[in-house]
């Protein structure tokens, strides 16, 4: 049974594929995905993964709470960690250019039971994650509300029971709040889902748009706010720990363990690699190129963030805006900033619910899961009931669920997919040194052992307070896996 469980998909060297060409074929029939993403399409779409609720919203919170002013080296400690994993996955994607991300690298790797568990971290990396980024929309959105209403001299704003979770988690119980339904969060993750099911070329133009309106948005932040920081607000810049065990260097660390979720997304551009025009070439640029950009401005804004106001007071939902009430003379940001957060936000949302059917897609490949999430629509080339159910599930649980207690399963989920594709860069290059690959890691026994252990140890940084829920999570992921994917696995199957 061991034998089995760690079968190891074998790869095949990809052929050069040129624009225009089409993927190979689904398993159910005959329809591709279309190839159509160019580099340029691939940075925007890392782009638009990742900026979003992390800098939006747990920048904040993770200055507040844990790190002060130091929040900007846990941003450093967080990039270098991301900028590791994102070699390797750029050695992978260059590599085999499927839409399966980790998922197929481990599966081709490590064997089908890693592959398994890795195909269900990322399922609290996509679809988990674009269910907490539509609540962290909401708050935005009502928030917006008000503030136009606030111009008008109306009350604009939804009532607090149609718009948020009607759940709610401390210390571990689940307890009701009195809320009926998260409304706006239910809405938006059906409107995106819609974009996603009529194609991907449409939802990468779209998403182009978006990622414009957010850069824009958070230069301007940047550019208004730097003439009002006061390097006061820097002392002390690492704050000494309190009687509650937050700040301090541990604070810091435990603080990059949170704002890791701003990171997360570079890797979502490997989920198109099947519709990418040119893989080989495109892939590395469009993971690295958006995490280099990204990088540089999360440090930059974190700086500004904790150089203008005293992180004491960045706690809020809302801690960009928050950290300008204090000038009068950037009133007229807020607002600004209020609509980029929500552009930023639905751009998370859309690759997030691009990426998770194309993983089940690949997953129904190899049998994993049920042969429907295979189906390709005749029209639109999308894998489009996958992405009916992926919208319908993102849907249910954003109009329950609260924010706070997802933000870190998704980061620990994703910090495992990460710290196995590091793994898997150095097997490959032992079992398969021939395969041709459009990108290496430079120094790979270097970069990758320094990825795998710093992933994994923010990993365990953030499982010592939530090691209840993400060891439910994986004890439920072996069951469905012995209870389906074990017996339907076409590897395995192949070989009986
Ligand atoms: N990196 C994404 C965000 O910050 C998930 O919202």
């Amino acid at each position: 049974m061991l034998k089995d469980i760690f079968a190891v998909q074998p790869v095949h060297p990809t052929p050069h594929v040129d624009a225009g060409e089409h993927d190979q074929g689904p398993i159910t029939g005959e329809i591709p995905l279309k190839r159509a993403l160019t580099a340029r399409h691939l940075v925007m779409l890392g782009i638009g993964a990742i900026i979003g609720a992390g800098i939006f919203v747990l920048t904040g919170q993770a200055a507040a709470m844990h790190a002060g002013p130091a929040v900007v080296l846990s941003f450093v400690f967080a990039g270098i960690a991301c900028a590791f994993a994102g070699l390797c996955y750029a050695e992978f994607a260059s590599m085999l250019p499927v839409s399966g991300s980790a998922y197929s690298y481990s599966y081709a790797t490590l064997g089908e039971i890693v592959a398994w568990f890795i195909g269900w971290m990322l399922i609290l990396e996509y679809l988990f994650a674009a269910s907490t980024v539509a609540v962290g929309w909401s708050g935005y959105f009502n928030s917006l509300l008000q503030s136009i209403g606030e111009y008008a001299g109306m009350s604009l704003a939804l009532p607090a029971a149609l718009a948020s979770a009607p759940l709610t988690v401390t210390d571990g119980h689940i307890s009701t709040t009195g809320a009926l339904i998260n409304l706006p969060a239910v809405l938006i993750v059906g409107a995106i889902s819609y974009v996603c099911y009529v194609g991907v070329t449409q939802s990468a133009s779209l998403n182009a748009v978006i990622v414009a309106i957010k850069l824009v948005v958070i230069l301007l932040f940047v550019a208004f706010s730097l003439q009002f920081v006061n390097t006061a607000n820097w002392h002390p810049f690492v704050p000494p720990m309190d009687a509650a065990g937050h700040f301090g260097w541990p604070g810091v660390f435990r603080a990059a363990s949170i704002v890791f979720f701003s990171y997360i997304g570079f890797d979502a551009v490997s989920t198109a690699a099947q519709e990418a025009k040119n893989p080989q070439r495109d892939m590395p640029i469009g993971i690295l190129g958006s995490l280099v950009v990204c990088t540089i401005l999360y440090i930059i804004v974190s700086a500004v963030l904790t150089g203008i106001t005293p992180y004491t007071l960045l706690g809020t939902a809302h801690p960009v805006s928050t950290a300008i009430e204090g000038y009068p003379s950037l009133r007229w940001l807020r607002i600004v900033i209020e609509i980029g957060a929500i552009a930023g936000l639905s751009s998370v949302i859309l690759v997030m619910l691009m990426g998770q059917p194309r993983i089940f897609y690949t997953m129904a490949k190899d049998g994993l899961v049920p042969p429907m999430f295979g189906k390709v629509h005749p029209k639109y080339q999308t894998p489009y009931v996958g992405q009916v159910i992926v919208g319908i599930i993102a849907a249910i649980l954003a109009g329950l669920l609260p924010i706070n207690v997802l933000g870190d399963l998704v980061s620990m989920g994703t910090l495992l997919a990460f710290t196995t594709v590091c793994i898997g860069v150095l097997v490959l290059r032992r079992t398969r040194p021939d395969l041709p690959r459009g990108f290496r890691v430079p120094a790979a026994p270097v970069v990758c052992v320094l990825g795998a252990i710093s992933c994994f140890a923010l990993f365990a940084v953030a499982f010592k307070d939530n090691w209840l829920w993400m060891s439910g999570w994986i004890v439920a992921g072996l069951l469905v896996y012995f209870l389906y994917g074990y017996r339907r696995s076409k590897l395995r199957g192949a070989k009986r």
